[in-house]
């Protein structure tokens, strides 16, 4: 066990600082449901992110945007009451604190008093360091989340790697900066170069987690269903597959239905 880490039960903001200080990476996944996030915070997963990915995963969207408040706490009380070890950081989802920066307060205490969660996340940095400060003044510990934000893809206009040109890089770096001194615990920076995230990284003093963003970042998030293989159609180059479920699982009920169609189950010690 590391010495960040040592007798730690329970992970917090301050844990996560601590970790950065002594140079011990962070692990983070998401989870939407009570199973999977036994299974991970049982595994010794560092943080949950209840992402607006949720969208996508669970429900077949093809963006983050349609998915509601009340969709977004359902997921987050599934996971907290799995969950005995981890820090669980919820998404404030698309619509519920771009408005003004009370709605963003409503949003944030709704999801933190339904769910009982332990964080939130936000997309953004300058345009929403109002809402920022007033959650965080609320005792609300916030993780900002920088680069390709996909909240913003209709304004993007694709999923490919931001921040490849020196203004928007520029943007990315002041962003990171302020997102610190608002008092952000933490930072997510998707889809960059890596050198930007090494030097983002080496610039602020709070940790910084990456996906498809480079080694260098203090930790690193993906999307279980992505490296489990269960999603199989979203490739990019960042992501590393530790199983194929999606085969596995297809296989499992291809034996099943066969079972079930040939009398073979329930046999005789399957029963009452
Ligand atoms: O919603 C999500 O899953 C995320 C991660 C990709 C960081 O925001």
């Amino acid at each position: 066990m590391s010495t960040a880490k040592k007798n730690v039960k329970r992970i917090t903001t301050h844990t996560l600082q601590a970790m950065k200080e002594a140079g011990e990476k962070i692990s983070m996944l998401t989870a939407y449901d009570f199973s999977t996030a036994k299974i991970l915070d049982e595994a010794g997963i560092d943080v949950l992110l209840v992402g607006d990915s949720a969208s996508n995963v669970m429900a077949g969207h093809e963006t983050t945007l349609p998915i509601t408040l009340d969709q977004m706490i359902y997921h987050a009380s599934s996971v907290i009451r799995a969950v005995k070890r981890c820090l669980v950081v919820v998404d404030i989802p698309f619509g519920s604190y771009q408005g003004n920066s009370k709605i963003a307060l409503d949003s944030a205490i709704r999801i933190m008093k339904e769910s009982g969660a332990h964080s939130v996340k936000m997309e953004g940095g300058a345009e929403i360091s109002e809402s920022i400060t007033r959650i965080l003044s609320a005792g609300v510990p916030v993780m900002g989340h920088l680069g390709l934000t996909p909240q913003s893809i209709y304004k993007f206009g694709t999923y490919t790697v931001r921040a490849k040109e020196e203004a928007e890089a520029q943007k990315l770096i002041s962003d990171a900066m302020l997102l610190e001194k608002l008092g952000c615990f933490a930072l997510v920076l998707e889809k960059i170069p890596a050198r930007l995230t090494k030097k983002v990284t080496e610039h602020i003093n709070i940790p910084v987690i990456g996906i498809g963003a480079g080694p260098d970042a203090d930790g690193q998030v993906l999307v279980t269903h992505d490296l489990l293989g269960i999603t199989k159609d979203f490739n990019p180059r960042f992501l590393r597959r530790y199983l194929d479920l999606f085969s596995e699982i297809k296989g499992a009920v291809e034996q099943y239905i066969d079972d079930v169609k040939s009398n073979d189950f329930p046999n005789d010690k399957e029963q009452y």
